[in-house]
């Protein structure tokens, strides 16, 4: 007997970058496939980590997480967004951001509900929706329209079953932030058809040349009706640490915890303690990042803008770019194997993300600017190989 997978875990493709990653982690590759911070987490904040297990602090936490790690998030939410919430009802620490989105789903989501979101967008949403045989409701980021949300044309979309909208900003792969007239659309909107709103906010500290990245519950009357979805992962240069956090209307944190009880019980102990730490210590470390970032940001456009058959336009944070490829003449996959055989570079096909990403790559740029600068060129010289 061969044992078999159900329906719905056969219902969503596995993640389409791993043949990428596996060619792309040889030693002579420049890998930009992988989405996370080159940087390791600080040393004080692992220094805190390594206290908090001499303290003896091995066990069970609270179901939501330590009230110390709450509180300090409520404090985090209410500097960056002027929402005030209760730390008690109206947070939970999860394994990352990632438990965090499949959560909200889990809580809010009947079978056949229908969640809008983008496209092309983070690999999960799409297989989470499936996970909870709910139904996606792919709407367009297009390059043209500065890949931000349009939502006129997304209310042409909903349907009387379409129960959530999910956004992303900045947003994975595009690093666009939605600009605060498109998000206003967005809330008329949720208001309209009565969604509840999962606001993903993980790069809400990386956005670059000044501008700032609103948080959708600080909009009027948005409050109630969004989920808000951050995570240690990318600001603090924390992605092993699987330690993320939802914000959101004390029904939906308990219809969440319910399935967090049964799937994670809580996040590691010592691990939340030292994530209440890296909240309150010294911030220099994410500020100089994000500036380095910034940098390479004005570096890889450029770069990318002088491969031919590329266009890129400056992403306004996060740490991707996704440019227009179609110049190529090449498709997304076909591009990318090229690139990995001929340049030694890897970057992601973009229709990995959603169908709409198709005529696009991805390039994460959490890498060095020696290793960017000579990406660019190989890249460049393996284009016009092609008589480009
Ligand atoms: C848009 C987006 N949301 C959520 C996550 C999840 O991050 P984590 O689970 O590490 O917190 C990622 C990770 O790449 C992401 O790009």
């Amino acid at each position: 007997m061969e044992p078999q997978t159900s329906k719905r875990v056969n219902s969503f493709p596995p993640s389409g970058i791993r043949r990428i990653f596996e060619l792309a982690s040889r030693p002579d590759v420049i890998s930009l496939a992988i989405g996370e911070p080159d940087y390791d987490t600080p040393g004080h904040i692992c220094a805190a980590a390594k206290e908090a297990l001499d303290r003896g602090e091995t066990h069970y936490s609270s179901n939501l997480g330590t009230a110390q790690l709450r509180e300090a998030l409520a404090r985090r939410f209410a500097e960056e967004s002027g929402v005030s919430v209760d730390p008690n009802r109206e947070i939970i620490v999860t394994i990352g951001g990632t438990e965090a989105l499949y959560l909200s789903m889990a809580a809010v989501l009947d079978a056949g509900d229908e969640v809008l979101i983008p496209d092309p967008g983070f690999m999960a949403y799409n297989s989470q929706v499936h996970l909870v045989d709910g139904v996606p409701l792919p709407y367009p980021l297009r390059i043209e329209k500065g890949f931000y949300p349009d939502p006129d044309e997304m209310e042409r979309m909903v349907t009387p079953r379409t129960k959530m909208l999910l956004i992303n900003s900045p947003g994975n792969p595009t690093g666009q932030l939605i600009p605060r007239d498109v998000l206003d659309g967005l809330a008329g909107l949720a208001e309209r058809h009565n969604l509840i709103v999962i606001s993903d906010e993980v790069y809400n500290s990386i956005v670059y040349d000044g501008l700032e990245s609103v948080s959708f519950a600080s909009l009027p009357g948005m409050k109630e009706r969004t989920i808000t979805i951050n995570s240690f992962s990318k600001i603090y240069a924390m992605t092993g640490w699987r330690l993320g956090y939802a914000i959101a209307h004390p029904n939906l944190i308990d219809g969440m915890n319910k399935v967090h009880q049964v799937v994670a019980a809580c996040a590691p102990t010592m691990l939340q303690s030292a994530s209440a730490y890296a909240l309150r210590a010294d911030q220099g470390f994410v500020r100089e990042m994000v500036s380095e970032y910034q940098a390479r940001r004005d570096m890889v456009t450029d770069l990318l803008n002088r491969v031919p058959g590329f266009r890129c336009i400056k992403p306004e944070g996060a740490f991707y770019a996704f440019p227009d490829i179609r110049g190529t003449g090449m498709k997304d996959f076909d591009l990318c194997e090229y690139l990995l055989l001929e340049a030694k570079v890897g970057a992601v096909p973009g229709n990995v993300f959603g169908s709409r990403g198709e005529g696009h790559v991805r390039v994460c740029y959490a890498t060095s600017r020696d290793k960017l600068q000579e990406a660019g060129e190989r890249m460049a010289k393996a284009m016009a190989k092609r008589g480009l």
